[in-house]
């Protein structure tokens, strides 16, 4: 039995750090593990212009504690009204990595989001052009279109037409949920890839009703069947270089889930390598982790592998029922359960 693991020092390829207060708990967590991560612009308000993600950076740096590294790789929100030449300028930048599409109303902050991904064509050209990938939450939000079914509508709606009309773009299918998306991913060659979090890998919809009613559980993409679940394990744990880590960790506080109408999301962060590695065991894939998590993103993202590792043990650790959060709490995703592989340095 494997008793230890070192790995090239992971990056998360889909993070929410959110703002001010919280700050300094989230990035914690996440620099503890990862060498970079793709900082998600859904704050209120959207990061739309590269300047304010620039300022957004500057405050993550300042929130990181003494003696932790971490790149923050900056994205922009786009919008109906998101000029090519704010494009331009974000590649020119050096700092912002990606666009972020949000249909407008898909999910947390996302009222700026697009409300017609067609007017946003020459953007997107810009894109195409210089390279920039984006990162799409892949739903429909037609109140007719049932929840579970949002994912595989919006393949059929969007993905498939974006991907014949704009043909040089890198797009990023994040969080898939579905086996209608392993699929299109598979066959879609190297301009389309995919992250998958920690909570659609160990769980399925299930985990939403179990005993009651479990906000924490309660995330977009929402979680589907258990068929689903195994179609993103098997491509998780395939070596297939289209899909890669990414957490989606975005925490909420206590209140906000535990409410008559609660937030989505999990926050992952606290466990994510760890998470992973518990999942990638189970499937005898360990071996195929370290691709997962710290190849397969780079890659598709042009950026050089991290040259540090991180190395994980084989002892049992349970997380706690709750963290700070500014002046708040959250309950983290596993919140007082028991995992067997616990981060021991990362360097
Ligand atoms: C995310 C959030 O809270 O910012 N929530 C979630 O359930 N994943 C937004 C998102 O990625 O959909
Ligand atoms: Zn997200």
């Amino acid at each position: 039995m494997t008793s230890q693991l070192t790995i090239t020092r992971p990056d998360d390829w889909h993070l929410h750090l959110r703002d001010g207060a919280a700050l300094r708990q989230t990035v914690l967590h996440s620099a503890r593990r990862f060498a970079r991560a793709i900082v998600m612009p859904n704050l209120r308000p959207p990061v739309t212009t590269t300047a304010e993600a620039e300022r957004y950076r500057a405050r993550i740096l300042a929130a990181l504690p003494e003696g932790l590294t971490f790149e923050p790789l900056m994205t922009l929100y786009l919008t109906d009204n998101t000029p090519p030449d704010e494009i331009r300028r974000a590649w020119a930048s050096g700092v912002v990595h990606a666009v972020k599409y949000y249909p407008a109303g898909a999910t947390t902050n996302s009222e700026n989001g697009v409300t017609d991904l067609r007017a946003c064509y020459p953007t997107l050209e810009a894109m195409a052009e210089t390279g920039m990938p984006l990162l799409v939450h892949g739903e429909v939000t037609d109140p007719q279109v049932d929840v579970f079914d949002r994912e595989a509508v919006f393949i059929d709606r969007i993905l498939v037409p974006l991907l014949r009309d704009i043909e040089g773009l890198n797009v990023v299918f994040e969080h898939v949920t579905t086996r209608e998306a392993v699929a299109l991913v598979r066959e879609s060659g190297r301009r389309l890839a995919a992250t998958i979090t920690p909570q659609h890998l160990s769980m399925n919809r299930n985990a939403l009703f179990e005993g009651g009613l479990r906000p924490h559980h309660y995330c977009l993409p929402v979680l589907k069947r258990e068929e689903h679940r195994r179609a993103l394990v098997e491509a998780a744990t395939s070596g297939d270089p289209s899909f890669f880590l990414g957490t989606d960790s975005a925490p909420h506080a206590r209140r906000h889930k535990e409410s008559a109408c609660g937030c989505a999301g999990m926050f992952s962060a606290p466990a994510a390598i760890e998470l992973y590695a518990e999942l990638f065991e189970r499937e005898g894939a360990l071996e195929r982790l370290e691709g997962f998590a710290s190849r397969h993103g780079a890659n598709f993202y042009g950026l050089p592998h991290n040259r540090e590792t991180i190395t994980l043990v084989k002892e049992s650790w349970s997380l706690p029922r709750e963290l700070a959060f500014g002046d708040e709490t959250v309950v983290p995703m596993a919140a007082g359960e028991t995992l067997s592989w616990k981060l021991k340095d990362s360097k």
